[in-house]
């Protein structure tokens, strides 16, 4: 028995081609782009240009040339958020944000930015209602996740996008749990900037990801250095997506999600949603059968990711997740999932979670076998 249930984290297994694209990019390519005017270098700039298109395609996204790769959502989410806010703003957030977010919140809150963390029910559900009411005049940004990687709670992120527009703020969404899982679409959500990691449902390797910025919005830098081109002036390009790329980007992981984005537009999100969906209904269902085991997140399986962690009444979450790694390798994640404020708002700040994140490449065996381990070990 064994079973990969972690892709809220890293998505794992890679399909085939993401492997064999990250081998041949370092031993037939090599070179970066931007740097040398040779054909290797245009070779790494095609690839590059590649996969700002294939990851336009998915997203909907207005235009390839504002996606700016970088190491993960993490460093997109604050390049967005400390290039947008200045002391005196306004930013809205939710009160089950990964600390990717909440941190450089509270960090930007130190300088003099105002925070409001609208409220979600226990299973993360938020009413937008009360982001419209939570709107000062001073609010220049709404910066949500679009899924919670606790509760696997969706966010109604069409219709905050709405609210957002019909107020002129600009809306940051990090995607981290839905890109390449999840449908998306930044015209019609109306989102402004949406940060993505390419090591989760995109199929990338570690060390990728990247900012989707609109056309039009100037964001200051976080991070200034080489650009490649445009050398001489003291300042960073203004133009994306060289303005957000400072210094050598991970040009094979960058050629190894470009085939993950390809998979993903190969196999179409709807297929990928559904049968993660089917694994979450059947895992929920299992997981039920243990006694004591309480449920996160919303009852309503449309509302929810492939994401499904569980409380066991009389035992601690990391002891679990322990005894299912070493006894049956199965792979899930136990604690605060580096999110305590969605723990706080479901009330498992104190005890934590096991979290089970099934995958595209994960099979119904795999589920049933994991649920029947808890079971074993209860
Ligand atoms: C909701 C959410 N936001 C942000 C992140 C951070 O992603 P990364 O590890 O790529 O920086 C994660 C990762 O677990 C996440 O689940």
């Amino acid at each position: 028995m064994s079973a990969y249930l972690d892709n809220a984290a890293t998505s794992w297994p890679k399909p085939e081609a993401v492997y064999l694209a990250v081998d041949a990019f370092m031993r037939q390519v090599g070179a970066t782009p931007g740097r040398g005017g040779h054909w290797r270098e245009e070779e790494a700039a095609r690839i590059a240009d590649e996969a700002r298109g294939a990851l336009a395609q998915l997203l909907n996204a207005p235009d390839p040339a504002g996606i700016a790769f970088t190491m993960n959502a993490t460093q997109a989410l604050n390049m967005a958020l400390k290039g947008i806010l200045r002391p005196g703003d306004h930013v809205i957030t939710s009160s089950i944000e990964h600390n990717a977010v909440w941190r450089p919140l509270k960090a930007l809150e130190r300088r003099g930015v105002a925070v409001t963390a609208v409220p979600c029910a226990a299973d993360g559900t938020l009413d937008p209602a009360d982001v419209a009411a939570a709107i000062r005049p001073d609010t220049r940004l709404i910066a949500m996740l679009h899924a919670s990687n606790v509760l696997g709670t969706i966010l109604p992120i069409g219709e905050i996008g709405k609210i957002a527009h019909d107020h002129g703020i600009l809306l940051l969404v990090d995607a981290a749990q839905t890109a390449g899982v999840y449908p998306l679409d930044m015209a019609s959500m109306r989102i402004d900037l949406l940060a993505f990691p390419g090591h989760k449902g995109l199929y990338g390797p570690h060390g990728t990801g990247g900012l989707v910025v609109r056309p039009g919005i100037q964001l200051e830098t976080w991070v200034e250095g080489g650009s490649g081109t445009e050398s001489a002036p003291e300042t960073m390009p203004e133009a994306l997506p060289l303005r957000l790329e400072a210094g050598t980007q991970n040009a094979a992981g960058i050629a190894g999600l470009l085939a993950g984005v390809r998979f993903v537009l190969e196999q179409g999100v709807a297929r990928i949603r559904e049968h993660e969906l089917a694994l979450t209904a059947l895992l929920i269902a299992a997981l039920r059968e243990a006694p004591g085991v309480a449920v996160l997140g919303p009852a309503e399986l449309a509302r929810r990711t492939a994401v499904v962690s569980v409380t066991v009444e009389g035992y601690i979450p990391d002891q679990l997740a322990a005894v299912l790694d070493q006894v049956f390798d199965i792979a899930t994640r136990a604690g605060l999932h580096c999110a305590p404020q969605a723990h706080r708002t479901a009330g498992t700040l104190e005890t934590g979670a096991l979290r089970f994140s099934p995958g595209y490449f994960t099979t119904a065996d795999e589920v049933r076998e994991a649920a029947e381990a808890l079971l074993s070990i209860l």
